[in-house]
């Protein structure tokens, strides 16, 4: 393990005002976002897909990396050109998602543990050797009254620091995601307080682990209410207290806080990064970034909607969107850039 090389790989990926996008669904997330649409659940289609949006012009203005799946790190575009080498020549940096996914745990009813450390070892030599330099591991916990158990808690945060421990040595920076769900109807205090409990246990974990958390980047939930409660804070609210969560769980030393968006709408997710960067940004430790998946990539796969000749305007969409969290990490992003927006293939996206 290089230690300077895995620091400057995580620092660039939160340089610039710039951020992640995951494109890493599984194949069945990938068919299930795929079958709402009516598109074919198709390697040949989640290929095109694939190349549409590593492909958009100027993505790598906004975006530092993108995190590709077992199946996409192997594909390449129509004309031949590997996925990997159009990212790293488009100035991105080209990262892995890891984990095998949730599985129930074991006398755990309603919760689950994230599964892939067998053999992660050697499949992490390869995605090296394949030029990936980041790596992704996303637990997830579930909240109602009685959970989440300590149980799942500590499986959780044991198997995000064996795995960042392995990328580590084999000379990838993990992406560490422990993700509380937004499913239910709790407050937005008792996901501060599960959100403080499950970091906490984290970096307990990544310190036995003797994971150096200068090369690593945590990508958290924002602290919310669930999708249920009846009473949903405002975008301030929600960002006072998600930084007072993050101040007091997650050290100084980690140079870099990349959210999921789990769910969220691509402008309210754009809202609340922004509100944290306007309140806090000129006094946190760390950079608060943005490493979002369906915040980024939804309006593009309704519009390209499987056809060819919808590209351009998918990728247009792609574009705004990755341009609105950059602006969000500047504390510059404004509702009036969600006005209809056009495109003229020069300078990119416009606020109409
Ligand atoms: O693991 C989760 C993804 O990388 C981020 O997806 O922003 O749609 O929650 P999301």
């Amino acid at each position: 393990m290089n230690s300077q090389d895995l620091i400057d790989t995580a620092s660039k990926i939160v340089a610039d005002d710039k951020g992640l996008l995951a494109i890493d669904e599984s194949i069945p997330t990938c068919n299930k976002r795929f079958a709402k649409q009516g598109i074919p659940q198709t390697e040949a289609a989640r290929r095109a897909y694939r190349e549409l949006i590593i492909t958009t012009p100027r993505l790598g203005e906004s975006i530092s990396g993108l995190i590709l799946y077992d199946e996409t790190i192997r594909q390449q575009k129509t004309d031949g050109t590997p996925f990997i080498k159009a990212i790293v020549d488009a100035g991105i940096i080209p990262g892995i998602k890891v984990d095998t996914g949730a599985q129930e745990m074991a006398l755990h009813p309603g919760e689950k543990v994230t599964e892939g450390l067998d053999g992660l070892r050697e499949r992490l030599k390869e995605y090296s050797r394949m030029g990936a330099r980041f790596a992704k591991w996303r637990a997830v916990i579930a909240v109602d009254e009685s959970i989440p158990s300590r149980g799942c808690l500590e499986a959780n945060a044991q198997a995000l620091a064996r795995y960042a421990a392995l990328c580590q040595e084999a000379g990838i920076v993990p992406v560490v995601e422990p993700e509380v769900l937004m499913q239910g109807d709790h407050t937005i205090e008792r996901c501060r307080e599960l959100t403080e409990d499950a970091l906490h246990t984290v970096f307990a974990h990544l310190y036995t682990q003797r994971v150096m958390l200068e090369g690593t980047i945590l990508k958290p939930n924002m602290v919310l209410p669930g999708l249920t409660c009846p009473q949903q804070e405002g975008v301030d609210a929600a960002a006072d207290i998600t930084v007072t969560c993050l101040l007091r769980s997650v050290p100084a030393a980690v140079p870099g806080i990349a959210f999921l968006s789990g769910g969220q709408s691509g402008e309210l997710a754009s809202a609340r990064l922004n509100a944290m960067n306007v309140r806090f940004k000129s006094h946190l430790p760390w950079g608060v970034a943005f490493s979002f998946g369906r915040a980024i990539q939804q309006p593009a796969l309704e519009i390209w909607n499987g056809r060819e000749t919808n590209v351009a305007a998918a990728q247009q969409a792609l574009y705004h969107r990755a341009r609105c969290n950059r602006a969000a990490r500047r504390g510059e992003y404004v509702a009036a850039m969600e006005k209809p927006w056009k495109w003229d293939g020069v300078s990119g996206a416009k606020a109409a």
